[in-house]
């Protein structure tokens, strides 16, 4: 009897003690988890928290079954899985995946929907893959057409990289799945990447710089953020007291976990005081070879448990860091709404499909060359594919987003399915390895051969489509290097050009994240860009060539008649890439079309551009000032013959102040569903009052001003279909 009493008793106080273990109980609040966690781990324990413990992945508190963050990346797919300590590949033979559309490719969208329809797909596979976070988006700013990793951005405006990245961050993390937001903050070249500092003003700063990251905190709370490598004000921005302590996590208020890039965090101290959470990649970044350097040797490991131990720095720092680790593991790993996921699910490749095909951009259809639809293809009895991007695989290369795919659609194979035998094909040029760091060197006899052999089979052919572009090979689109040039490489100029003297029946389409010359666009009849499409990409550009889907991507980006056009350029090598580690944003907030606009620089496609196989008619916009908003409406009508969708977009001129303003600035874009020809929606745009501050140098803040305010509607920054104007008074 008595043996029964005292088990039951124990099992009675077992039980208390059990759901007093509130950081196991998944229905428990948050932050209720972190503070009971909290207070059960011992001082090491919350160091361990801090930094790596392999190469993508970061402890948890074995003893207390809390479990360690999975991390991998990339933006645009889960990474192949990479062995424990190096980054050589693991040889897993279940890892291969979805490559979705590159960043820049769903901002050429500007298709919210599409957005979320990422976040959640590509989420998916991350949850399957079991891995807690993922090593993306990127929202750095395209201020410069050489940058490397720019197809990993989302364009050059800040307004249309944080509208475009909210709705992927939100249905990511609906899943279980924390984003990344990268790179936190003016990575905006890959030249000097480690070490540059970035010399800018407080309103580039704010304005231009931090207001994708600060969009996606505000709108979308994302989990946690990748420091970057490069300085601001002289300090690593992996941990820099005022970027991370000072605006990030006091001014916004954000709570999630400041991640180091691989390699960027470089002493203990100032890892400890400047906002930095988990330490990553330190010594095993590719910076230097892989040593007998272990993981309790990070900064934030041994040298930061003795700075504590000592007094130096009080556990207040401490507690507050892993508290902000504990809640991305409870946000993540230990969410009991965590998603299983999928992997390779037709409905993964329709979303990719889908992105892929909206944010294709048609630049140029003369003579209406395309739709190629059966009533035109069937007068041509020869159609010729020439360039190496119609088969070469643009999923693999580029660097840290490289992905191993379980099958890519090429655009060869893709257009051979749809017109049969009347394809040939001719490679016209190579470019050699997709090999980080590395660049093969070119035989200029092969080189010779290959274009050879496509102009003679040119003289035979009624059309040639030529589908070429950048690719991600060193100094292309590829991290830890920039372009060295604002042409198309591997003789595709002169190639191009010698075509269309010998069929002018030609339409470019090229692939790449960047824009680039075209000293040949006179002589071809089309021209289309399709940035990156990933797994789907012969489906995706085949549909949009044959009429299936009517285009309806719009550029995120300028593409200038030639480099020098570029804002920065005049100003010299200070402005890019930078002299002895130091880069000076001399253009200030005039980044992109802000500089061609105002300054009236005619670009060889501009901003928000874009062309459809059927006509738009925008009626007069109208705007009315309610409350602590403005809103822009007006009426779009299909007046061609086919489906279309299109994108209205609303720039904003300031009334006259003193500091100089650009003349029109991105405010406020709608996209149209699928409208029928005659068929008309009514858009209507809420442009919050904030959206309309301005940040005041001298006064160190954000300011609306007075006065009257023209709000433009277009269907680029350069066609503006009607104005409308509000007074503001505060
Ligand atoms: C790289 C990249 C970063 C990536 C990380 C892990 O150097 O800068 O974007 O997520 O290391 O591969």
């Amino acid at each position: 009897m008595k043996k029964n009493f005292i088990l039951s008793v124990l099992m009675v106080v077992g039980g208390m003690t059990a759901s007093a273990q509130t950081y196991l109980n998944p229905n428990a609040p948050v932050e209720e988890r972190v503070k009971d966690a909290l207070g059960r781990m011992t001082t090491h324990e919350k160091i361990k928290l801090l930094h790596a413990q392999s190469k993508f992945t970061s402890a948890g508190v074995p003893r207390l079954g809390i479990r360690q963050l999975n991390m991998d990346d990339g933006p645009h797919g889960v990474r192949e899985e990479l062995e424990w300590n190096t980054w050589s590949p693991a040889r897993w033979t279940n890892d291969s995946i979805v490559a979705f559309p590159s960043l820049t490719c769903l901002a050429s969208t500007w298709n919210r929907d599409l957005s979320q329809a990422y976040g959640n797909a590509v989420s998916e596979e991350f949850a399957f893959r079991g891995k807690d976070i993922m090593l993306g988006p990127g929202v750095n700013i395209q201020r410069t057409p050489l940058n490397g990793r720019a197809f990993e951005y989302m364009g050059e405006d800040p307004f249309l990289a944080g509208e475009m990245v909210v709705p992927y961050i939100q249905s990511a993390q609906k899943n279980g799945v924390a984003c990344c937001l990268k790179h936190f903050v003016l990575n905006d070249q890959e030249t000097d990447r480690f070490g540059v500092n970035v010399n800018i003003s407080e309103r580039a700063m704010n304005e231009i710089y931090l207001a994708p990251f600060k969009r996606a905190v505000e709108k979308a709370n994302v989990w946690t953020i990748m420091g970057s490598y490069n300085m601001w004000k002289g300090v690593h921005c992996c941990h820099n007291d005022e970027l991370l302590n000072g605006i990030l996590k006091k001014d916004w208020g954000w709570d999630g976990a400041l991640v180091s890039d691989w390699g960027g965090t470089t002493n203990t101290m100032e890892a400890a005081m400047g906002g930095l959470d988990i330490e990553m990649g330190t010594y095993t970044d590719g910076k230097t070879k892989e040593s007998d350097f272990g993981y309790d040797d990070y900064y934030l490991g041994n040298a930061f448990e003795k700075l504590i131990k000592e007094g130096k720095v009080p556990m207040s720092v401490l507690d507050e860091k892993a508290s902000r680790v504990l809640r991305t593991i409870f946000r993540t790993a230990m969410n009991p709404q965590k998603v299983i996921g999928n992997q390779c699910s037709e409905a993964h490749y329709d979303v990719c499909r889908q992105i892929g095909e909206e944010g294709i951009v048609l630049l140029k259809n003369e003579k209406n060359i395309l739709p190629l639809d059966i009533a035109k293809y069937k007068k041509y009895s020869n159609i010729l594919v020439v360039g190496e991007n119609a088969t070469r695989s643009l999923t693999q290369g580029g660097g840290s987003s490289e992905l191993k795919t379980l099958h890519d659609d090429s655009p060869l194979d893709a257009l051979k399915r749809r017109y049969e035998t009347m394809i040939d094909y001719a490679q016209g040029y190579y470019s050699g390895r997709a090999m980080y760091d590395h660049v093969d060197k070119l035989d200029p006899v092969k080189q010779a051969e290959l274009k050879a052999e496509a102009l003679e089979k040119a003289k035979s052919c009624d059309l040639i489509i030529f589908i070429g572009g950048l690719n991600k090979n060193t100094r292309q689109d590829c991290e830890n290097g920039d372009r060295e040039s604002y042409d198309l490489p591997y003789g595709q100029n002169e190639l191009i050009a010698e075509l269309a003297k010998i069929q002018k029946n030609i339409v470019v389409v090229t692939f790449g994240g960047n824009p680039y010359a075209m000293p040949w666009l006179k002589d071809v009849a089309g021209v289309v860009h399709c940035w990156y499409l990933g797994s789907e990409a012969g489906k995706s550009l085949v549909n949009v060539l044959s009429g299936v889907v009517n285009p309806s991507g719009k550029l995120p980006v300028t593409f200038a008649q030639k480099y020098e056009d570029y804002p920065y350029v005049k100003f010299g090598a200070e402005a890019y890439p930078g002299v002895n580690k130091q880069v000076y944003y001399k253009e200030d907030i005039f980044v992109g079309y802000r500089h061609f606009a105002t300054n009236n620089v005619k670009p060889l496609f501009p901003f928000g551009y874009g062309l459809s196989y059927t006509t738009f008619a925008y009626g007069k916009p109208t705007v009315e000032k309610t409350g602590d908003a403005v809103t822009v409406s007006v009426t779009v009508t299909n007046t061609g013959k086919v489906a279309g969708k299109e994108v209205a977009q609303v720039y904003v001129t300031y009334p006259q102040m003193e500091q100089a303003r650009p003349v029109k600035e991105l405010k406020a874009f709608a996209k149209t569903p699928l409208l029928d020809p005659g068929e008309s929606e009514t858009l209507r745009m809420t442009i919050p009052m904030d959206d309309l501050a301005v940040y005041d140098e001298e006064g160190r803040g954000w300011d609306i001003a007075e006065g009257m305010y023209t709000f433009s509607v277009g269907t680029n920054v350069n066609d503006i279909k009607g104005k409308a104007d509000v007074q503001i008074d505060m």
